[in-house]
């Protein structure tokens, strides 16, 4: 599995007076399972680069190859590209349609061909993953689901076309806590069962610290930082003439190395931070 963008561009409405470069010059490979944290103020391009990706939007110019295959070439079907790469839009519970969560998870799959059979176990199978009991929601009306919920069955109907790159377009907006942790649950879940690639887009630093194992940094159309997330993150001063902030936790080491000169931690989680407290002590008794 893998995914290669070799400077990419964009630009609506070519000519017109609305004519904005929405992404300039873009490349980046990945070529291993991955989760890979998608960061960059409103307006950088996050939402563009995700429907190149899936073949809803040809590019201006530049190319994109999944798995060695252009789909950015003249008439390329796109069926193939859609199934194998699932995106989930910004707020996707605003597309469910069906009478029933089932139906609507089923959707896709149907339109795939697939039997009867196969439907009824991709339906089951997305609906766990995504952390639903099927018996309990199948034949309800999306519409009775919670806020949490509905976006979950959203996801899973995604999920049931099976892709093997899966995009997430700011999946935990607008959630509330609860919902939000059951949200990075579901995605850490889905990338330990798919052990694939995954790309989302965040604005909240402490989720994209806690799930990314890379992370490219957009601004104004351009990837202008691609690294693992400790490296970025110690970047504070970069991200924020960007309008970028740093996770929580780094925060809270920042404040700590203000009042102890020497004591130096780039943590990205609470049990990194408490390690490095040890550590400093031990040297400074
Ligand atoms: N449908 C559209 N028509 C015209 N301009 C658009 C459209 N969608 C996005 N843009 C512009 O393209 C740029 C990138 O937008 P977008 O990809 O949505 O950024 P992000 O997801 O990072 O907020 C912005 O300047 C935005 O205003
Ligand atoms: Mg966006």
């Amino acid at each position: 599995m893998s995914i290669e963008v070799k400077d990419l561009k964009y630009i609506y409405s070519p000519d017109m007076p609305g004519e904005t470069t929405a992404l300039d010059g873009v490349s980046f490979d990945v070529t291993e399972p991955s989760v890979i944290g998608i960061i960059g103020q409103t307006g950088s391009g996050k939402s563009t680069l995700l429907q190149h990706l899936n073949g809803l939007i040809k590019p201006t110019s530049g190319e994109i190859y999944i798995d060695g295959e252009c789909i950015t070439g003249e008439k390329k079907n796109l069926t193939d590209v859609r199934r194998k790469i699932g995106l989930v839009f910004q707020y996707p519970e605003y597309q469910l349609f069906e009478e029933t969560v089932a139906k609507d998870v089923a959707f896709g799959p149907k339109n795939l061909g697939a039997d009867e059979e196969d439907i009824d176990r991709r339906v089951r199978h997305a609906l766990e993953l995504v952390g639903l009991d099927y018996d309990e929601v199948a034949e309800m009306s999306p519409f009775e689901l919670s806020g949490g919920m509905k976006r979950r069955a959203a996801i899973a109907g995604v999920l049931a076309m099976e892709p093997s790159i899966l995009m997430l377009d700011e999946p935990m907006a607008g959630l509330d806590p609860q919902a939000h942790r059951d949200m990075l649950g579901l995605i850490k879940r889905v990338q330990q069962e798919m052990n694939s690639i995954i790309l989302f887009v965040s604005h909240n630093m402490g989720d994209v610290a806690e799930l990314s194992d890379r992370l490219l940094v957009m601004n104004k159309g351009r990837i202008v930082m691609d690294d693992g997330p400790h490296e970025i993150f110690k970047r504070r001063d970069e991200l924020s003439d960007m309008g970028l902030s740093v996770p929580p936790i780094a925060e809270i080491a920042q404040k700590i190395s203000d009042k102890h000169k020497d004591f130096e931690s780039n943590p990205l989680t609470i049990g990194e931070l408490a390690d490095d407290i040890k550590e400093y002590r031990k040297t400074n008794r």
